[in-house]
C-alpha cells in the first residue's frame, strides 16, 4: 500500500539567506506558513519591479507518524526556483526550475527527531529560466509537498518526477479501436496492468486493443479511461487517458478524431490578485468555470508547466492544451542544460493527459537574443528531446512578431505560430490580417498559428472615440472585434490564444492606471469583472447559455449628443427598449450595433427571447476625466482631431513610407529618428538592424508613433508644421 501525505500545516518560514544550521536553530522564530506559500503576493504584485528575490527557508518537524512506512519519499509539485532539501542537516537533493515536480528519498536519512529544511531561491541566474518575461518570478513553496510512503517493491518514484506509468494510445478511427501500451518502472519482478477491465500481468510493459473505443472528443464529450499497474507488494499506481487523434492541415488547420476542429482560446497565466501563484484547487477550479463559460476549445498553458491539478481540469473538460518551457525571451547561452531538463520532466509528468497536443519549445526567444547558432542548437536539441521521448506529439514555438518568416529557426518545430500585437504596441489592425495572408500565400506547406494576441483595458477608463493606447474598455473590445473576425476568415489558423484570459502579475509593468499589472485579460486579476471583450468571445464560441450583454455598462457619464449602444449576443435577434419604450430591432451574429439620442438619464435594456440585460447611461455636459487614463495622449487627439491638415501637403498623419518617398520630408523624419535614437539607442538599434520591423514601420502613421513614443503636443505640433510646409510630389 502506498500512503500519501500533504504537508500543508507546522511550517516555519524565514526570509534569510542563511545556513541550514543557522535556519533550523532561529526555525522557531520564524513566520508560521502554511503550504502553498510564496513570499511575493504582495511585492510580485504592486509594481516598481522591486520584489524580493533571493534565498529563503522552509523549515518543518516531521512526525512519527509521518515518517513511518518502509521507503519514504518526499514530493515537491513545485518549488520556485530553485530548492535545495536538508533532512537533519543532510543535503538531499538539489532541484532547478521552479514548475516542475520533484522527489527525493528520506529513507535512512531518518532519526528520532526529523526536521526538514528546505532552501528556496528566486534569485537572478545565469542558468535557470525564467530571466527575463513579462510576468513576476513569484518565489516559494507554491505547490503542494507531500510525503509519500511505499512498501520495498515499488513503483519509480525518483527519475524526473515520473507518475511510474505511461500510456500511449493510439487510434484506429476507421476501426473504432485504440492500441493501447502501458509503460511501467518499478523495482518488483512482474505487474498487473489494467486497462478497460482488462488485466496482464507483464515484466513492465503491456499492450491492449480497446475495441468500439469511446473517443476523448473534446469540448462535447472528453471520456477518459484509467490504467492501473499494483505490484504483488500493493504498492499500486494509476493514470487517466484518452483516446483521440489530434492532426493539422497547413490549410485547413486542426483536425480532432478527423473532424475540422479549429483551436480557438485563451492563455493562462497561473497567478491571483493577493495570492501569486499559490493557488489552491478552489481557485484552479474556479478559473476553468470561467474557461468553460467563455467556451473556448483551447489554452495555452504559458509560460511553463502547470500544476498537475490544471491538466486534469483540462483532461475532463476537453479542453485542447499547448504546453511549454518557460524559455524565454532571452537565450541564455548557460542555460541549455535546464531547457533540456525542464522539457524532460514536463513531458514525463504530464505525459498521459490525452488533453496535450503540443510541446511548446520556446516564446519570443528571439525578443532579445540573436538568432545565432548556439540558439538553433538549443532548439535542435529540444525538438530531437521531444520527439524522442513523445512521438504521438507535434512540437511548437511561439515566434516574436519581428522575427523573419524565413529564419533558420522556423524550420525547427514541426509547426509554428506567431504572437503579434499590431494595433496595441505598434502599427494597425489589419497589419495582422496581412501578416498571416502574406505568410500563407508564401507558405502554403506550412502550418501556422496565431499563439498571442491581446490589448490592455482598464475597466474603469471609457470612451466614445477609442484608440490604441488608450486603455479603455472599449479599445480593447474594438481591437478584439477585429481580431474574431481576422481568425474566423482564416481557418487554416491551426489554433489562435488570446494574449490573456486574466490580467496576471508583471511586478515590472506600470502602465494603464494599475501598478505591476499587465491587463490584457479578458477578465481582471481578481476575477471579479468580466471585461465587455470577454463577452464577445463568450458570445462568438458559447452556443450552450444564451445570453446578451450591453457593452460599456460602466461608461455611464457620456458627453454626446447620441450614443452607441452595442450589444454581444450568441443570439441572432436584438431588440432594444430605452426608458421602457421599444426602440428597435438588429439581427446577424455576435455584434449588435444601435444608436441613440442622449438626452439625459436613460435606461437601457437589450433582450433576446428571454435574456436580457439593462444599464443606466447619463448624459453629461463636460467629458468625464475619470475614464481617461492617458490625459496628455486624449488631448493631442482632441488637438489633432479639430486640426484642418491640408492634404497636398505632407503631416503627421502620412505613413513613415509615405514620408520617405520624398527627400525633404524624408530628412525632417530621419532628423527626428535620430533624437529619439539618442535617448534610447537600444530601441532604434532594433529597428535599424532588422528589416522586417522596418517594413512594419513604415505603415504606420507618424502621429501613432509619436504619440506611442510619449512625444509631448508641442513637439507633435512643430513636427507637422514643418511637414505641412513640404509639397507631396
Ligand atoms: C509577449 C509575451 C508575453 C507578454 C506579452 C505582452 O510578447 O510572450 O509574455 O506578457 O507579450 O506584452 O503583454
Amino acid at each position: 500500500m502506498r500512503k500519501t501525505t500533504i504537508l500543508k500545516d507546522n511550517w516555519k518560514f524565514l526570509k534569510a539567506d542563511i545556513p541550514c544550521e543557522t535556519a533550523v536553530q532561529y526555525a522557531a522564530q520564524g513566520e508560521s506558513v502554511t503550504l502553498p506559500h510564496t513570499w511575493n503576493a504582495e511585492d510580485g504584485q504592486d509594481g516598481g519591479n522591486d520584489y524580493h528575490r533571493g534565498a529563503c527557508w522552509y523549515v518543518r518537524e516531521l512526525s512519527k507518524e509521518e515518517t513511518a512506512g518502509e521507503r519514504l519519499f518526499l514530493e515537491f509539485a513545485g518549488a520556485a526556483m530553485s530548492a535545495d532539501v536538508y533532512l537533519n542537516g543532510t543535503h538531499l537533493v538539489h532541484h532547478d526550475g521552479g514548475y516542475s515536480a520533484f522527489r527525493c528519498e528520506l529513507t535512512g536519512h531518518l532519526s528520532e527527531k526529523n526536521i526538514l529544511a528546505v532552501r528556496v531561491d528566486n534569485s537572478d541566474s545565469r542558468t535557470v529560466y525564467p530571466q527575463k518575461a513579462d510576468f513576476t518570478f513569484y518565489g516559494g513553496l507554491y505547490r503542494p509537498v507531500s510525503l509519500i510512503a511505499v512498501p520495498e517493491e515499488h513503483f519509480e518514484l525518483l527519475k524526473d518526477g515520473t507518475p511510474g506509468i505511461k500510456v500511449t494510445p493510439l487510434v484506429d478511427l476507421e476501426k473504432k479501436c485504440a492500441h493501447v501500451t502501458v509503460e511501467t518502472w518499478h523495482n518488483g519482478t512482474s505487474v498487473d496492468i489494467t486497462v478497460n477491465g482488462e488485466t496482464k500481468t507483464v515484466e513492465n510493459k503491456a499492450e491492449f486493443v480497446i475495441e468500439d473505443v469511446h473517443l476523448w472528443d473534446g469540448l462535447d464529450d472528453p471520456y477518459l479511461y484509467t490504467a492501473s499497474a499494483r505490484l504483488s507488494s500493493g504498492d499500486e499506481v494509476s493514470t487517466r487517458f484518452g483516446c483521440r487523434v489530434f492532426a493539422c492541415d497547413p490549410q485547413k488547420g486542426f483536425f480532432l478524431n478527423g473532424r475540422s476542429y479549429p483551436l480557438r482560446g485563451v492563455s493562462r497565466h497561473q497567478d491571483l490578485k493577493g495570492k501569486g501563484n499559490a493557488l489552491s484547487k478552489e481557485d484552479m477550479a474556479a478559473d476553468m468555470a470561467i474557461i468553460r463559460e467563455l467556451g473556448a476549445n483551447t489554452l495555452r498553458l504559458a509560460h511553463y508547466q502547470h500544476a498537475q491539478e490544471f491538466y486534469d481540469l483540462c483532461d475532463e473538460n476537453g479542453i485542447v492544451v499547448w504546453a511549454e518551457i518557460p524559455y524565454i525571451t532571452m537565450h541564455m547561452t548557460e542555460g541549455r542544460e535546464n531547457t533540456l531538463t525542464q522539457m524532460k520532466e514536463l513531458i514525463t509528468q504530464c505525459y498521459n493527459h490525452p488533453c496535450i497536443a503540443v510541446w511548446g519549445l520556446s516564446n519570443e526567444i528571439t525578443a532579445a537574443s540573436a538568432v545565432n547558432e548556439d540558439l538553433l542548437e538549443n532548439h535542435r536539441l529540444l525538438n530531437e528531446l521531444c520527439h524522442r521521448m513523445d512521438p504521438t506529439r507535434l512540437t511548437t514555438m511561439a515566434d516574436v512578431f519581428m522575427l523573419e518568416t524565413d529564419s533558420p529557426i522556423l524550420d525547427i518545430p514541426d509547426i509554428n505560430s506567431y504572437n503579434l500585437y499590431f494595433g496595441w504596441y505598434l502599427g494597425e489592425l489589419e497589419q495582422n490580417d496581412e501578416f498571416f495572408d502574406e505568410y500563407h500565400e508564401k507558405y502554403p506547406d506550412k502550418v501556422i498559428g496565431f499563439s498571442e494576441y491581446g490589448a490592455d483595458a482598464n475597466p474603469a477608463f471609457h470612451s466614445s472615440h477609442p484608440e490604441k493606447g488608450d486603455y479603455t474598455e472599449e479599445y480593447q473590445a474594438l481591437y478584439h472585434e477585429h481580431m474574431l473576425k481576422m481568425i474566423e476568415e482564416r481557418p487554416y489558423l491551426w489554433a489562435t490564444h488570446v494574449w490573456n484570459l486574466f490580467d496576471f502579475a508583471a511586478d515590472g509593468r506600470d502602465e494603464g492606471g494599475k501598478h505591476g499589472e499587465n491587463q490584457k485579460g479578458l477578465v481582471t486579476f481578481d476575477r471579479l469583472t468580466r471585461k465587455d471583450a470577454f463577452w464577445l468571445y463568450k458570445a462568438a464560441w458559447n452556443h450552450q447559455e444564451p445570453f446578451v450583454h450591453l457593452c460599456s455598462k460602466r461608461y455611464v457619464n457620456r458627453c454626446e449628443d447620441e450614443t452607441e449602444i452595442k450589444v454581444y449576443s450568441n443570439q441572432s435577434e436584438v431588440r432594444l427598449y430605452v426608458d421602457g419604450t421599444y426602440y428597435g430591432t438588429e439581427t446577424g451574429r455576435t455584434i449588435f450595433r444601435f444608436r441613440i439620442p442622449l438626452l439625459g438619464n436613460h435606461v437601457i435594456k437589450a433582450e433576446s427571447g428571454a435574456v436580457s440585460d439593462t444599464m443606466c447611461i447619463c448624459r453629461v455636459s463636460e467629458p468625464d476625466e475619470s475614464y481617461i487614463f492617458n490625459k496628455a495622449a486624449a488631448s493631442v487627439t482632441n488637438w489633432f482631431d479639430a486640426e484642418e491638415v491640408d492634404p497636398a501637403c505632407f503631416s503627421i498623419k502620412d505613413t513613415l513610407g509615405e514620408i520617405r518617398t520624398n527627400p525633404q520630408a524624408g530628412a525632417v523624419l530621419e532628423a527626428m529618428m535620430a533624437k529619439g535614437a539618442s535617448e534610447r539607442g537600444d530601441v532604434a538599434d532594433a529597428v535599424k538592424d532588422n528589416p522586417g520591423l522596418q517594413r512594419m514601420m513604415a505603415r504606420m502613421t507618424l502621429i501613432s508613433l509619436l504619440k506611442q513614443s510619449g512625444a509631448d503636443e508641442e513637439s507633435i505640433k512643430q513636427v507637422n508644421r514643418i511637414l505641412q510646409g513640404i509639397r507631396k510630389n
